[in-house]
Protein backbone atom coordinates (compact mmCIF):
# COMPACT_ATOMS: atom_id res chain seq x y z
CA UNK A 1 0.00 0.00 0.00
CA UNK A 2 1.50 3.46 -1.18
CA UNK A 3 1.51 6.63 0.98
CA UNK A 4 -1.64 8.21 0.06
CA UNK A 5 -3.74 5.33 0.07
CA UNK A 6 -2.20 4.49 3.88
CA UNK A 7 -3.28 8.37 4.75
CA UNK A 8 -6.53 7.55 2.89
CA UNK A 9 -7.21 4.58 4.59
CA UNK A 10 -6.32 6.11 8.30
CA UNK A 11 -8.73 9.23 7.80
CA UNK A 12 -11.55 6.60 6.30
CA UNK A 13 -11.45 4.51 9.81
CA UNK A 14 -11.13 7.72 11.62
CA UNK A 15 -14.63 9.10 10.62
CA UNK A 16 -17.32 9.56 13.15
CA UNK A 17 -20.25 8.20 10.98
CA UNK A 18 -18.35 5.02 9.67
CA UNK A 19 -20.83 2.22 10.05
CA UNK A 20 -21.11 0.72 13.09
CA UNK A 21 -22.53 -2.24 14.86
CA UNK A 22 -24.35 -1.84 17.89
CA UNK A 23 -22.44 -3.12 21.34
CA UNK A 24 -25.05 -5.83 22.09
CA UNK A 25 -24.87 -7.14 18.49
CA UNK A 26 -21.11 -7.38 18.85
CA UNK A 27 -21.05 -8.97 22.63
CA UNK A 28 -23.02 -11.84 20.56
CA UNK A 29 -21.13 -11.91 18.26
CA UNK A 30 -18.34 -12.32 20.04
CA UNK A 31 -19.78 -14.99 22.13
CA UNK A 32 -20.71 -16.84 18.48
CA UNK A 33 -16.67 -17.02 17.77
CA UNK A 34 -15.70 -17.93 21.04
CA UNK A 35 -15.22 -21.61 21.26
CA UNK A 36 -16.03 -21.88 24.66
CA UNK A 37 -19.62 -20.14 24.82
CA UNK A 38 -22.85 -22.53 25.49
CA UNK A 39 -24.57 -22.34 22.52
CA UNK A 40 -27.99 -22.87 24.57
CA UNK A 41 -27.09 -19.51 26.64
CA UNK A 42 -25.98 -17.70 23.11
CA UNK A 43 -29.31 -18.54 21.92
CA UNK A 44 -31.16 -17.68 25.12
CA UNK A 45 -29.12 -13.91 25.06
CA UNK A 46 -30.57 -13.71 21.57
CA UNK A 47 -33.93 -14.91 22.42
CA UNK A 48 -33.90 -11.24 24.44
CA UNK A 49 -33.64 -8.92 21.68
CA UNK A 50 -36.97 -9.12 20.39
CA UNK A 51 -35.92 -6.42 17.66
CA UNK A 52 -33.08 -8.77 16.20
CA UNK A 53 -35.07 -11.97 16.75
CA UNK A 54 -37.97 -10.56 14.34
CA UNK A 55 -34.85 -9.39 11.74
CA UNK A 56 -33.44 -12.32 12.00
CA UNK A 57 -36.83 -14.40 11.40
CA UNK A 58 -37.51 -11.65 8.26
CA UNK A 59 -34.74 -12.36 6.48
CA UNK A 60 -35.08 -16.39 6.94
CA UNK A 61 -38.01 -16.22 5.72
CA UNK A 62 -37.40 -14.16 3.17
CA UNK A 63 -35.37 -16.71 0.60
CA UNK A 64 -31.80 -16.05 1.17
CA UNK A 65 -31.50 -19.37 3.06
CA UNK A 66 -34.31 -21.23 0.83
CA UNK A 67 -36.00 -22.89 3.83
CA UNK A 68 -38.07 -25.76 3.65
CA UNK A 69 -40.67 -24.37 5.81
CA UNK A 70 -42.21 -21.58 7.08
CA UNK A 71 -39.90 -20.43 10.41
CA UNK A 72 -41.45 -18.60 13.36
CA UNK A 73 -38.51 -18.96 16.22
CA UNK A 74 -34.31 -18.49 16.84
CA UNK A 75 -34.35 -22.32 17.89
CA UNK A 76 -36.26 -23.73 14.35
CA UNK A 77 -33.87 -21.52 12.56
CA UNK A 78 -30.60 -23.06 14.33
CA UNK A 79 -31.89 -26.17 13.70
CA UNK A 80 -32.80 -25.73 10.09
CA UNK A 81 -29.25 -24.13 9.05
CA UNK A 82 -27.22 -25.38 11.74
CA UNK A 83 -25.18 -23.70 15.17
CA UNK A 84 -22.27 -22.42 13.18
CA UNK A 85 -24.29 -19.90 11.27
CA UNK A 86 -26.10 -18.03 14.02
CA UNK A 87 -23.18 -15.94 13.40
CA UNK A 88 -23.74 -15.30 10.00
CA UNK A 89 -27.45 -14.73 10.65
CA UNK A 90 -26.77 -11.60 12.95
CA UNK A 91 -23.98 -10.48 10.31
CA UNK A 92 -26.44 -10.74 7.57
CA UNK A 93 -29.59 -8.91 9.54
CA UNK A 94 -26.94 -6.39 10.94
CA UNK A 95 -26.07 -5.53 7.33
CA UNK A 96 -28.89 -5.52 5.70
CA UNK A 97 -30.44 -2.69 8.30
CA UNK A 98 -27.09 -0.66 8.05
CA UNK A 99 -28.45 -0.38 4.17
CA UNK A 100 -31.86 -0.44 4.60
CA UNK A 101 -32.42 3.34 4.75
CA UNK A 102 -30.28 5.45 2.27
CA UNK A 103 -28.91 2.56 0.63
CA UNK A 104 -31.72 0.90 -0.49
CA UNK A 105 -30.42 0.25 -3.87
CA UNK A 106 -27.23 -1.59 -2.79
CA UNK A 107 -29.23 -3.31 -1.10
CA UNK A 108 -31.31 -4.49 -3.56
CA UNK A 109 -28.13 -5.39 -5.45
CA UNK A 110 -26.41 -7.08 -2.78
CA UNK A 111 -28.85 -9.01 -1.90
CA UNK A 112 -30.10 -10.35 -5.53
CA UNK A 113 -26.22 -11.21 -5.82
CA UNK A 114 -26.45 -13.64 -2.51
CA UNK A 115 -29.28 -15.53 -3.52
CA UNK A 116 -27.69 -15.88 -7.04
CA UNK A 117 -24.45 -16.72 -5.44
CA UNK A 118 -26.12 -19.44 -2.88
CA UNK A 119 -27.70 -20.93 -6.44
CA UNK A 120 -24.36 -20.77 -8.25
CA UNK A 121 -22.55 -22.86 -5.79
CA UNK A 122 -24.64 -25.26 -5.36
CA UNK A 123 -25.27 -25.83 -9.45
CA UNK A 124 -21.05 -25.52 -9.67
CA UNK A 125 -20.73 -27.59 -6.55
CA UNK A 126 -18.16 -24.73 -5.86
CA UNK A 127 -15.99 -25.15 -2.57
CA UNK A 128 -16.38 -21.95 -1.87
CA UNK A 129 -15.70 -20.64 2.09
CA UNK A 130 -18.42 -21.09 4.73
CA UNK A 131 -19.64 -17.75 5.16
CA UNK A 132 -19.71 -16.92 0.97
CA UNK A 133 -23.25 -15.87 1.14
CA UNK A 134 -22.56 -13.07 3.85
CA UNK A 135 -19.15 -12.05 1.90
CA UNK A 136 -21.17 -11.17 -1.21
CA UNK A 137 -23.91 -9.81 0.58
CA UNK A 138 -21.54 -7.24 1.58
CA UNK A 139 -18.95 -7.22 -1.30
CA UNK A 140 -20.15 -3.48 -2.10
CA UNK A 141 -20.66 -1.90 1.80
CA UNK A 142 -17.30 0.08 0.62
CA UNK A 143 -19.95 1.96 -1.11
CA UNK A 144 -21.40 3.26 2.50
CA UNK A 145 -18.21 4.25 3.38
CA UNK A 146 -16.70 6.33 0.54
CA UNK A 147 -20.33 7.89 0.86
CA UNK A 148 -19.42 8.98 4.71
CA UNK A 149 -15.67 9.94 3.40
CA UNK A 150 -16.48 12.23 0.34
CA UNK A 151 -20.13 12.39 -0.48
CA UNK A 152 -20.21 15.17 -2.92
CA UNK A 153 -17.22 13.12 -5.05
CA UNK A 154 -18.77 10.07 -4.82
CA UNK A 155 -21.88 11.07 -6.31
CA UNK A 156 -20.26 12.64 -8.49
CA UNK A 157 -18.53 9.41 -9.37
CA UNK A 158 -21.68 8.10 -9.79
CA UNK A 159 -23.19 10.44 -12.11
CA UNK A 160 -19.98 10.48 -14.60
CA UNK A 161 -19.96 6.44 -14.39
CA UNK A 162 -23.78 6.38 -15.47
CA UNK A 163 -23.01 9.13 -18.21
CA UNK A 164 -20.06 7.47 -19.75
CA UNK A 165 -20.97 3.59 -19.69
CA UNK A 166 -17.68 3.29 -17.03
CA UNK A 167 -18.05 0.95 -14.31
CA UNK A 168 -17.75 2.76 -10.81
CA UNK A 169 -14.69 1.26 -8.99
CA UNK A 170 -13.03 2.97 -12.55
CA UNK A 171 -14.19 6.74 -11.82
CA UNK A 172 -13.70 5.68 -8.09
CA UNK A 173 -10.22 5.20 -8.22
CA UNK A 174 -9.94 8.11 -10.82
CA UNK A 175 -11.82 11.17 -8.67
CA UNK A 176 -11.12 9.57 -4.86
CA UNK A 177 -7.73 7.85 -5.39
CA UNK A 178 -9.35 4.54 -3.76
CA UNK A 179 -11.89 2.74 -5.28
CA UNK A 180 -15.55 1.26 -3.23
CA UNK A 181 -13.42 -2.32 -2.85
CA UNK A 182 -10.81 -0.98 -0.76
CA UNK A 183 -12.81 0.87 1.25
CA UNK A 184 -15.28 -2.23 2.26
CA UNK A 185 -12.26 -4.20 2.65
CA UNK A 186 -10.87 -2.43 5.20
CA UNK A 187 -14.58 -1.70 7.16
CA UNK A 188 -14.73 -5.33 7.58
CA UNK A 189 -10.86 -6.03 8.50
CA UNK A 190 -11.58 -2.99 11.24
CA UNK A 191 -14.87 -4.87 12.88
CA UNK A 192 -12.37 -7.93 13.01
CA UNK A 193 -13.86 -10.33 9.67
CA UNK A 194 -11.40 -13.05 8.85
CA UNK A 195 -9.37 -12.76 5.66
CA UNK A 196 -11.68 -15.48 3.78
CA UNK A 197 -14.45 -12.25 3.93
CA UNK A 198 -12.01 -9.28 3.75
CA UNK A 199 -9.81 -10.48 0.66
CA UNK A 200 -12.84 -11.33 -2.05
CA UNK A 201 -13.76 -8.04 -0.94
CA UNK A 202 -10.81 -6.22 -2.03
CA UNK A 203 -10.61 -8.17 -5.33
CA UNK A 204 -14.20 -8.12 -6.55
CA UNK A 205 -13.23 -5.90 -9.22
CA UNK A 206 -9.82 -6.98 -9.96
CA UNK A 207 -9.10 -9.14 -13.10
CA UNK A 208 -7.27 -11.65 -11.11
CA UNK A 209 -6.69 -13.47 -7.42
CA UNK A 210 -4.06 -15.06 -5.89
CA UNK A 211 -5.95 -15.88 -3.18
CA UNK A 212 -9.59 -16.53 -2.20
CA UNK A 213 -10.21 -17.54 -6.03
CA UNK A 214 -13.51 -19.33 -5.78
CA UNK A 215 -15.07 -16.62 -3.86
CA UNK A 216 -13.53 -13.47 -5.67
CA UNK A 217 -15.24 -14.87 -9.01
CA UNK A 218 -18.60 -15.88 -7.56
CA UNK A 219 -18.93 -11.80 -6.60
CA UNK A 220 -17.75 -10.89 -10.37
CA UNK A 221 -20.17 -13.07 -11.60
CA UNK A 222 -23.30 -12.33 -9.31
CA UNK A 223 -21.81 -8.72 -9.80
CA UNK A 224 -21.75 -8.83 -13.69
CA UNK A 225 -25.04 -10.43 -14.06
CA UNK A 226 -27.55 -8.24 -11.69
CA UNK A 227 -25.58 -5.12 -12.72
CA UNK A 228 -26.09 -6.06 -16.48
CA UNK A 229 -29.59 -7.42 -15.59
CA UNK A 230 -30.25 -3.63 -13.95
CA UNK A 231 -28.57 -1.66 -16.78
CA UNK A 232 -25.20 -0.70 -15.03
CA UNK A 233 -22.39 -1.14 -16.54
CA UNK A 234 -19.75 -3.37 -15.06
CA UNK A 235 -17.05 -5.50 -16.65
CA UNK A 236 -17.19 -8.74 -17.37
CA UNK A 237 -15.26 -11.63 -14.95
CA UNK A 238 -11.84 -12.03 -16.96
CA UNK A 239 -12.06 -15.76 -18.14
CA UNK A 240 -9.00 -16.62 -16.33
CA UNK A 241 -10.01 -16.36 -13.05
CA UNK A 242 -13.66 -17.61 -14.28
CA UNK A 243 -11.26 -20.92 -15.23
CA UNK A 244 -9.05 -21.17 -11.95
CA UNK A 245 -12.17 -21.20 -9.82
CA UNK A 246 -14.18 -23.72 -11.47
CA UNK A 247 -16.37 -21.76 -13.35
CA UNK A 248 -14.72 -21.67 -16.86
CA UNK A 249 -17.94 -23.37 -18.51
CA UNK A 250 -20.86 -20.72 -16.99
CA UNK A 251 -22.90 -19.89 -19.92
CA UNK A 252 -23.86 -16.17 -18.57
CA UNK A 253 -27.00 -15.85 -21.50
CA UNK A 254 -29.03 -18.15 -19.54
CA UNK A 255 -28.19 -16.64 -16.03
CA UNK A 256 -28.81 -13.04 -17.57
CA UNK A 257 -32.88 -14.40 -18.23
CA UNK A 258 -33.62 -16.26 -15.12
CA UNK A 259 -31.57 -13.82 -12.91
CA UNK A 260 -34.30 -10.90 -14.91
CA UNK A 261 -36.90 -13.51 -13.79
CA UNK A 262 -35.61 -14.05 -10.39
CA UNK A 263 -35.59 -9.77 -9.93
CA UNK A 264 -39.21 -9.62 -11.11
CA UNK A 265 -40.50 -12.36 -8.49
CA UNK A 266 -38.47 -10.47 -5.30
CA UNK A 267 -38.49 -7.06 -6.26
CA UNK A 268 -42.05 -5.31 -6.62
CA UNK A 269 -40.82 -2.28 -8.07
CA UNK A 270 -38.26 -4.00 -10.75
CA UNK A 271 -38.65 -3.12 -14.45
CA UNK A 272 -37.40 -5.21 -17.07
CA UNK A 273 -35.72 -2.94 -19.33
CA UNK A 274 -36.11 -3.78 -23.18
CA UNK A 275 -32.56 -2.74 -23.47
CA UNK A 276 -31.04 -4.92 -21.47
CA UNK A 277 -32.71 -7.51 -22.50
CA UNK A 278 -31.64 -6.89 -25.73
CA UNK A 279 -27.76 -7.03 -24.88
CA UNK A 280 -28.17 -10.04 -23.44
CA UNK A 281 -26.56 -11.83 -26.08
CA UNK A 282 -23.78 -9.70 -26.67
CA UNK A 283 -22.81 -9.22 -22.94
CA UNK A 284 -22.90 -12.70 -22.68
CA UNK A 285 -20.20 -13.47 -25.22
CA UNK A 286 -18.49 -9.78 -25.17
CA UNK A 287 -14.77 -10.41 -24.93
CA UNK A 288 -12.67 -9.33 -21.55
CA UNK A 289 -11.19 -5.63 -21.23
CA UNK A 290 -8.19 -5.12 -19.24
CA UNK A 291 -9.36 -1.62 -17.88
CA UNK A 292 -5.73 0.47 -16.88
CA UNK A 293 -7.01 2.17 -13.47
FE1 LIG B 1 -18.48 -3.41 -6.42
FE1 LIG C 1 -21.64 -5.04 -6.70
Amino acid sequence: MDVRTKLIRRKILSLDDLPTISNNVQRLLSMLKDQESDMTQVILEINKDAILVSKILKLVNSGYYNMPQNVTNIDQAVNLVGYKRVWEMIMSTTFMDMMSGAEKSILKHSYACSILARDLVNQYQLRASENFQLTVLMHDIGKMVLREYNNATFNLSIKMAHAESLPVYFVEKKNLGITHSQAGCWLLEHWGLSEDQTKPVLQHHDIDADDYIVETAIIQVCDFVDNTVRGITVDKPHQLILEKAGLGQVDFYPMLIEHTNLLAEIEPDFEVLEKSQKSYKSAAVRSNEQRVN
